[in-house]
């Protein structure tokens, strides 16, 4: 009698792990089955700008009118940091070539400084000073940021040395980066302007990258174009005029 109960409760067993398994399978290869506790499927968590308007299958009007953060007006700085870097986050007020919209998407609409100019200020951005000063006790780390953000955003095309042989060169995918050697002449605020906005087959990096750190990158080219560039002979003009005659012609 004993053994008798006991294979009818296997095959009890048996039989309710076959039909729990075969009703937790269901012909939609995207549904995750029979939810036992929907809630760890589908994460409470309250994510920003996400409308909330359906929530389990159902309108829900109330959530529907709130939101958890609102998207920040248009030209709005986003701003952290020490005050005296605020001028580093005010908005880029040089104008971009009339052929932006069209070559790198850099549309009005956005919030883009559009001119009607195909130049634009490109070179009217010759006048603009780095306002990240070197000086002996903060070259050593700016330096240090720059080749980091060097490496990371722009290498892969312009090569750890600057030389424009990155691996994407190299590779055969991409053509016509420049060698820096050969840009000696090039001021510090047309190559902001150019990182920032991009050119030619270069894309804009404004969005990637803070002014500060677009600012600190031009810190880190100076030091790949010219040999002996640092706090004691950047701010004096000296290394432009001092280097342009050794490596000009490169
Ligand atoms: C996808 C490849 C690519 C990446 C990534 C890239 N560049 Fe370029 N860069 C180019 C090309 C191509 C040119 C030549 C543009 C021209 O003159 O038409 C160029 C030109 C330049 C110039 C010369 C601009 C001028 O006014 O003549 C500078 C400076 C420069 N890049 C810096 C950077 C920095 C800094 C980064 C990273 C933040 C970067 N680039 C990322 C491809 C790239």
């Amino acid at each position: 009698m004993k053994k008798k109960f006991k294979a009818i409760s296997a095959k009890a067993l048996v039989l309710t792990i076959g039909i729990g398994a075969l009703s937790s399978c269901v012909s939609d290869p995207d549904s995750p089955g029979l939810e036992w506790m929907p809630d760890m499927y589908r994460s409470p968590a309250v994510e920003t700008y996400v409308d909330y308007g359906w929530v389990k299958e159902e309108i829900n009007t109330e959530a529907m009118m709130s939101q958890s953060a609102k998207h920040p007006p248009m030209y709005t700085i986003p701003y952290k940091g020490d005050i005296e870097d605020l001028e580093l986050h005010l908005p880029y007020h040089r104008q971009v070539t009339s052929f932006a919209p069209v070559t790198h998407g850099l549309k009005a609409e956005y919030g883009w400084n559009i001119s009607e100019d195909p130049i634009g200020d490109y070179f009217k951005a010759a006048e603009d000073k780095n306002p990240i000063v070197l000086t002996e006790d903060n070259e050593k780390e700016i330096f240090a940021k720059g080749k980091k953000l060097f490496n990371v955003n722009c290498a892969h095309c312009h090569g750890e040395k600057g030389d424009g042989k990155g691996p994407m060169v190299e590779s055969g995918a991409y053509l016509g980066v420049p060698n820096f050697a050969n840009l000696m002449e090039l001021a510090d605020g047309q190559v902001f302007y150019s990182i920032y906005y991009g050119k030619g087959m270069m894309g804009a990096h404004a969005p990637l990258l803070s002014n500060k750190e677009i600012w600190t990158v031009v810190h880190h080219i100076n030091k790949l174009r010219y040999d002996d560039y640092s706090a004691a002979t950047a701010n004096t003009g000296v290394v432009a005029e001092s280097t342009d005659d050794e490596n000009g012609e490169q």
